[in-house]
């Protein structure tokens, strides 16, 4: 009776045991992907339902000569609109007509420049473009990926009433891993379900908001939905910072640098993605891009505040209304500071560190400029200083003046 007992306690805990490690070994998402946040490409913003394989090569083209991929820029994303109608055993297929040569065939031309393939679906019986979205086909959908190349996936929520999130996410990080190929899963459902909160082991990245509009302070309204211009999207990042990190970052969507805002618009707009450690996902056309745009993307001080291996979302540090002030902690007691100039005229600021304690409760880092003294480096305009002296700083309308902090032994 004793040793009955004894017995099925054993095979209860082994079985125990086994949903366990089953559950552990179907529970990952692919590691190291995105120690940093992802830097690489995406056509929707420019391009929209316009895209075919001569565009996608010629990107990949473009963002080798460019610099873009000296500069750490990886994936070339295929958004929405690539798809054909499944075939009879339920395959997705991408258009005869705009993707003649397949995906396979694409995936390793951008792998011979050294860059990555990125592909985009929908957890919805339909994309957001009314293609085939993977809603039950998702293990079909990674395995057809994984043998095309794939690289990243961005999953996207349209046509998903009654669907719930957390288990959909899921689904297809678990399929991706059934796959048996590394794939970033870039969650997309633009913030609706607090993705903060269940996400950090499901995806890369995830959304935080609805749609990016080129604008500075506007909302695009599309009827149901709206699109929204930079500093609404910043606006909408408060409380978000402590959920990023190395492997899930807050996605403030693509960027629209090169797309229509001003010179001083773009290089606010890269340079606030870059201090909130978001992707940094171009969205305009790589191949006929302006210098100026090009300038702007491949700024590497910029990106090195993005790409900083301690993965600290930058906080707002100084809130004046029109006048703000943002600061990164960096590796190596080195931290980024941006003065951000919301208005729409010129400001001059006198900016006096010894007058302000900077701490950062959630990343607990601080700065006593009392104790330390820093030296600054501009990282757009040529020049340079210390923190015994207050700062004089002209910051352009809709601008930035964006420094990286250095202590001085
Ligand atoms: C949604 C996403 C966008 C884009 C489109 C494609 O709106 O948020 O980023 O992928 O769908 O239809």
């Amino acid at each position: 009776m004793r040793a009955t007992t004894h017995k099925t306690l054993l095979s209860s805990v082994l079985i125990a045991l086994a949903a366990l490690f089953s559950h552990a070994a179907s529970a990952v998402k692919s590691p190291g992907l995105a120690d940093t946040p992802p830097m690489g490409w995406n056509s929707w913003n420019h391009f929209d339902c316009e895209i075919n394989e001569q565009i996608i090569r010629d990107t990949a083209d473009a963002m080798v000569e460019s610099g873009m991929k000296d500069a750490g820029y990886e994936y070339i994303n295929i958004d929405d609109c690539w798809h054909e109608e499944r075939d009879a055993q339920g395959n997705i297929q991408p258009s005869k007509e705009h993707f003649p040569s397949g995906m396979k065939v694409l995936a390793d031309y951008v792998h011979k420049k050294g860059l990555k393939l990125g592909i985009y679906s929908d957890a919805g019986a339909t994309t957001c473009a009314g293609r085939p979205g993977s809603r039950g086909h998702e293990y079909q959908d990674a395995l057809t990926y994984a043998h095309w190349g794939i690289d990243y996936v961005k999953y996207d929520w349209c046509d998903t009433e009654n669907i719930n999130p957390i288990g959909a996410y899921t689904t297809m990080r678990d399929a991706i891993h059934a796959s048996g190929r590394p794939m970033l899963l870039s969650i997309c459902e633009w913030g609706d379900n607090k993705p903060w909160d269940w996400a950090t082991d499901i995806g890369h990245t995830w959304r935080t908001t609805g749609d990016i509009y080129p604008c500075w302070d506007c909302e695009f309204s599309h009827g149901s939905w709206s699109s929204w211009g930079v500093l609404r999207i910043l606006d909408k990042q408060e409380g978000l910072r402590k959920y990023a990190g190395p492997g899930h970052w807050n996605d403030m969507d693509m960027l629209e640098v090169g797309n229509g805002m001003t010179a001083d618009e773009d290089r606010a707009h890269f340079s606030i993605w870059a201090m909130l450690a978001s992707p940094l996902i171009a969205g305009n056309d790589l191949r006929t891009m302006s210098e100026q745009t090009r300038q702007i993307l491949t700024n590497r001080d910029i990106i090195a505040l993005n790409q900083d291996a301690l993965g600290i979302q930058a906080m707002k540090y100084i809130d004046e209304g029109d006048l703000e002030i943002w600061v990164k902690p960096l590796a190596g007691g080195d931290w980024g500071f941006m003065f951000l100039n919301r208005a729409d005229i010129a400001q001059k600021y006198r900016h006096d560190w010894r007058a302000h304690l900077v701490k950062d409760d959630i990343s607990n880092h601080q700065i006593d400029f009392a104790q330390t003294t820093f030296h600054w480096r501009d990282l757009w305009q040529d020049r340079e200083g210390d923190t015994r002296k207050p700062l004089a700083a002209e910051i352009p309308a809709h601008g930035v003046v964006v420094l990286r902090l250095t202590p001085v032994d």
